[in-house]
């Protein structure tokens, strides 16, 4: 399979970026671990603090036939109703991860926008989440 790994604002900064919440993994690490993994499958990694470069992206992934998106929207997770859109438009389907567990955080971060028109959402299993959800595409793609 072809995977998009998607990250949003702030998340350039994995490692060093209250540690107590994301840990110490580099985003950088936590790649290579994955395509050591997943050494069958194609992951490509693309990270922006921009709404519209990740909207962009999405549509990139629709017109090269990306077989699935692993998308931690970060905080625009909270307000985005464009990345809403742009999940709903294409024909990619699209895995809502979280490293934290956003339920248990300030209340802000208790609605997703982009739930609604994701596949699935996983959240809350610190890195391992975005293995969590490549297992899920992968698994979804099997049956
Ligand atoms: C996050 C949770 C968001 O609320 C936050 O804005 C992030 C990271 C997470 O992975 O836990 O940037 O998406």
């Amino acid at each position: 399979m072809n995977i998009l790994i998607l990250n949003g604002p702030n998340l350039n900064r994995l490692g060093r970026r209250e540690p107590g919440i994301y840990g110490h993994q580099t985003m950088d690490e936590c790649m290579e671990a994955l395509r050591a993994r997943y050494a069958g499958h194609t992951l490509q990694y693309f990270q922006s603090n921009s709404e519209g470069a990740l909207i962009d992206r999405l549509y990139q992934a629709d017109d090269e036939g990306t077989d699935g998106i692993v998308f931690n929207a970060g905080a625009y997770t909270h307000t985005s109703v464009s990345l809403h859109d742009a999940i709903r438009a294409i024909g990619v389907p699209v895995i809502e991860v979280h490293i934290s567990n956003v339920h248990t955080r300030e209340p802000f971060r208790h609605h997703s926008f982009i739930s609604p028109a994701c596949r699935g959402v996983i959240c809350g299993f610190g890195m391992d989440s975005y293995r969590l959800a490549v297992e899920a595409l992968i698994e979804a793609e099997r049956a």
